[in-house]
């Protein structure tokens, strides 16, 4: 049997950042499901889906190939033979991936993708869903959350890191937005799953997170 750390919270709480790490100190394989339900969006905008058409949607995920491949260790995600991994971070993507990921048979698509993985490798995943239904015998199901003013001053300090504009109020409401749109869908919204540990990061530091994790790992 494969081990398996399921990491589930809303945007902007670090778990892709975490994750990386637990899995990296682990040797386990790091599965970022989001770069799936984005990629996914990426195909349905090149297909010009209606983002508001839950049949349509439903119906043309279905042709798109998306596989996972590691190099160096770090996820490469392939639409077809093309890396994708430039293209899926920006606000239209994470726009539309909000808006597609609420259909149930384009989950059960990526779904199916993500349990697959999990069954040959040693995981830590994460997402939305994982504790819940992805991987529902997980060895560890952390929930991770933090207060959206503190994740929207993440974000903004990484964005004007980088030189782009932010302002932060609209990033708090683009957070507050998603947040909301993720835990009221009908198919699997975010929520803790009854035997996932609630893990806070509003004060605490990254390093000081993964090595909680690993601690609670290793005395399961
Ligand atoms: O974690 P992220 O921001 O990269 O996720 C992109 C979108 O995909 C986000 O709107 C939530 C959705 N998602 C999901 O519904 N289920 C998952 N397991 C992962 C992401």
């Amino acid at each position: 049997m494969s081990h398996q750390i399921a990491i589930d919270g809303p945007a902007g709480a670090g778990k892709s950042t975490i994750a990386k790490i637990v899995a990296g100190k682990l040797g386990f394989i790091y599965v970022d499901t989001g770069a799936m339900y984005r990629t996914m969006a990426l195909y349905l905008s090149r297909q010009n889906v209606d983002p508001d058409n839950m049949e349509e949607i439903g119906e043309k995920a279905q042709s798109a190939e998306i596989t996972i491949k590691y190099i160096d260790g770090e996820q490469v995600v392939m639409l077809g033979e093309e890396n994708v991994n430039g293209l899926i971070r920006n606000p239209e993507v994470s726009a539309m991936a909000s808006k597609t990921s609420q259909v149930a048979r384009l989950r059960e698509k990526l779904v199916e993708l993500q349990q697959k993985l999990a069954q040959t490798e040693n995981v830590v995943m994460d997402g939305r869903d994982i504790g819940t239904v992805v991987l529902p015998n997980a060895d560890l199901k952390i929930y991770l959350t933090a207060s959206v003013e503190v994740r929207a001053q993440r974000r903004y300090k990484e964005m004007i890191a980088k030189g782009q504009e932010a302002v932060l109020s609209e990033i708090e409401k683009d957070i507050a937005e998603r947040d909301y749109r993720d835990m009221h869908r009908e198919a699997s919204p975010l929520k803790q799953a009854d035997d996932a540990i609630l893990v806070d990061t509003s004060e605490m530091s990254i390093e000081e997170v993964a090595d909680k994790i690993i601690e609670l790992y290793n005395t399961k």
